[in-house]
């Protein structure tokens, strides 16, 4: 089944913007193609881990997640078909830009699309992070997402109940986040629920030391880059992190220390009744429309 988020393709009329946000801010490294007009990122040793595409509005175009090998593709082609979701194959064209040689996708009940596929083609270069950032990726994965939808009990239970993934636990402070794990990593996808819209409302990346974390919180505060949450730390995921917002209107949660779920127990899914420990405090003043797309009734 899903075994971690291997990648993350965005569009948004603000791609050009990316270059510096994603090099001088969070430290990672850019190696988009010229010919191309799409900005690639790159963390660790994988071709790419996020694509900024150039497009009219800001908005989630594909997450991929790697399902490890065959057997893997053909249990979440199987779990879908049982579920009546139908799994198309790609473009070969599409399956080779994400570097890739086989790529099964689908849409989820909010309908983000959701991508498949196993043995992506590593970089032939080591990573190179201008200020030398380390991002905790391999197994489990780039790190994690939390998605708006019109209906998270519809969602969750789709990710649960046909994908495999397992219910972390709930935080429940004003809205309800739900948070899910595929692997050790406290969560890859969490949901809340804003009806009628959908959208990303943040990616994490974690990192190897709260240091990297302070000294890329420096460079946002430094560069006047607008902060959607303040230094902070969550209760449930552990994770020291701020929110810092993109060019595209999502916002990044740069973060370390991300606590680890034991995959052998079956613990009950936790309940949280604050979202932060400490900080995580939003700006005064309001940021600029997030990205978020509305959605008509189905
Ligand atoms: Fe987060």
């Amino acid at each position: 089944m899903i075994k971690s988020l291997s990648y993350v393709g965005i569009s948004s009329p603000s791609a050009g913007a990316w270059h510096q946000f994603a090099t001088d801010i969070l430290g990672l490294q850019d190696v988009s193609d010229p010919a191309e007009d799409v900005v690639r990122l790159r963390m660790d040793d994988a071709f790419w881990r996020i694509a900024v595409h150039a497009g009219a509005t800001n908005a989630l175009e594909y997450i991929g997640w790697d399902v490890g090998d065959q057997l893997g593709f053909d249990a979440v082609c199987l779990a879908l078909g049982d579920n009546g979701v139908d799994l198309h194959t790609a473009e070969a064209q599409v399956a080779d830009e994400r570097g890739v040689s086989a790529l099964g996708w689908f849409r989820d009940p909010a309908g983000f699309r959701h991508e498949i596929s196993f043995s992506r083609r590593k970089a032939d270069k080591p990573f190179q992070s201008v200020h030398e950032v380390n991002f905790v990726t391999g197994d489990n994965g780039l790190g994690h997402l939390v998605l708006m939808v019109p209906d998270m009990q519809a969602v969750s239970d789709f990710f649960i109940n046909v994908l495999g993934f397992r219910h972390s636990d709930d935080v429940e402070a004003g809205a309800r986040i739900r948070f899910m794990h595929c692997n050790p990593r406290h969560h890859t996808l969490a949901l809340t629920q804003v009806p009628g819209h959908r959208g990303m409302h943040h990616m994490m990346l974690e990192t190897d030391s709260v240091d990297t974390v302070g000294l890329a919180y420096d460079r946002a505060l430094a560069a006047k880059e607008p902060m959607a949450m303040t230094l902070g730390r969550h209760p449930n995921d552990m994770m020291t992190s701020f929110y810092v917002r993109t060019p595209s209107g999502f916002e990044i949660e740069f973060g370390s220390g991300g606590r680890l779920m034991d995959m052998q127990a079956a613990e009950p899914a936790g309940h949280f009744s604050q979202t932060s420990i400490w900080g995580h405090r939003p700006p005064e003043e309001p940021l600029f429309p997030g990205m978020l797309e509305r959605i008509s009734p189905t």
